[in-house]
């Protein structure tokens, strides 16, 4: 055996078009509390954000599924509500009940946050780029590392709401009421994430994913997916490719159903859509170009089940993308409840069923 280089790195071999068997694998919240070792380190560094700005911390936790299972990409152990965070918002976590923030109401709250250019938005978030550098330093050559960060909608929605709500309610009801001031949130949105998806590359990312969780609960109005989702996406990874040309960018709409699903890649210049679980794989293979590059669909509650239904779910989404480009995930992130064995099943299955 040669020497395993960078352009070795399965899940970049992917994005670029390649169909890979078996494909290479990793999940959604990989680093997080169903694993024991997640939890002893959690519990020395304190809040969940002291883990996120601590490189040291951030590279061991997300060093740990990496060790124990040997996945194909790591993904930077940080959150997207950091950039709020950044722009001067208050964030924090409740244990056991999520993140809250100090709600931007109206004009005042949206004044008072910091403007692109800023130079204290990325004094901030310099930790966060640090732990890319020595988390790629740490991982084996082999393993493709994502950076990422929350699409504008869903990291906006947070930031009006001020924690996570089914219904989106007040980030709706603030677009009926001020449809310019969520505007103006989200192309802030965009114009400082682009640059900081651009600094996570050049830390030492090998390719992105924007997480756009509430793709499925957007504003009244007509082709609101591609006016309040898809577009600034858009303009983002234009943004990113303009500084780092054929940047590898991964966009998983959450909710937007198989419709949405097909729309990705031709309306935002993805490299790759991200499969929730609730979007028939196989159909939605069938509707995209065989070129197309998938990632996903395990249903995270399939992976707490496990035995069989776990087997036949795996089975399924290999059969779905035989001979394609894909990247196998979860539709979701795990939940804390997950059996480590169950993961440990899913990749043997995967491993030796391909
Ligand atoms: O995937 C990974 O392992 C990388 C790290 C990562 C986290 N959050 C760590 C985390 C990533 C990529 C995220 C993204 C994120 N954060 C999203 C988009 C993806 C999704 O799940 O839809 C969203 C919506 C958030 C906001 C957020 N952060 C919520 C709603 C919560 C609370 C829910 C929960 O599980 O407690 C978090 C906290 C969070 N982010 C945890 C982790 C490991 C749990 C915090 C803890 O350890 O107490």
């Amino acid at each position: 055996m040669g020497e395993v280089r960078a352009q070795d790195r399965k899940v970049l071999r992917v994005l670029s078009g390649e169909a890979i068997s078996p494909p290479p694998a990793w999940m959604m919240r990989q680093a997080g509390r169903y694993l024991p070792e997640y939890r002893a380190t959690r519990a020395e560094a304190g809040s969940f954000l002291d883990l996120c700005y601590n490189p040291a911390f951030a590279t061991e936790v997300t060093l740990q599924p990496i060790r124990r299972f040997g996945f194909e990409a790591s993904i930077l152990f940080s959150d997207i509500l950091v950039i709020p965070h950044a722009l001067g918002q208050g964030v924090r976590f409740v244990e056991g009940e999520g993140p809250r923030l100090d709600a931007l109401e109206g004009r005042p709250e949206f004044d008072r946050l910091r403007d692109v250019g800023d130079a204290a938005i990325f004094s901030h978030l310099a930790p966060v780029l640090e732990a890319v550098t020595s988390i790629r330093a740490a991982l084996p050559q082999e393993t493709t590392l994502l950076g990422f960060c929350g699409a504008p909608w869903t990291v906006a929605s947070y930031m009006i709401g001020g924690r996570g709500t089914p219904d989106l309610a007040p980030a709706r009801a603030l677009a009926a009421s001020d449809v310019e001031l969520v505007e103006a949130l989200i192309d802030r949105l965009v114009r400082v994430q682009t640059e900081y998806l651009i600094r996570q590359f050049r830390a030492g990312a090998d390719a992105v994913q924007i997480f756009e969780s509430h793709a499925g609960v957007l504003p009244e109005g007509e082709d609101a997916l591609s006016r309040w989702s898809l577009q600034p996406i858009a303009k983002m990874i234009a943004g990113v490719r303009a500084e780092v040309p054929d940047a590898k960018i991964i966009v998983f709409c959450r909710g937007s159903g198989l419709d949405g699903h097909a729309r990705v890649v031709p309306e935002t210049g993805a490299s790759a859509v991200g499969v929730d679980w609730g979007v028939d794989l196989k159909a939605l293979r069938a509707r995209v170009p065989t070129t197309t590059v998938t990632q996903g669909n395990l249903h995270p509650e399939t992976l707490i089940a496990g035995g069989a239904a776990l087997d036949a779910e795996v089975d399924g989404i290999l059969a779905a993308t035989k001979g394609l480009p894909h990247i196998f995930n979860l539709g979701h992130g795990i939940t804390p409840q997950t059996p480590v064995a169950h993961v440990e099943r899913m990749l043997a299955r995967l491993r030796e069923g391909a």
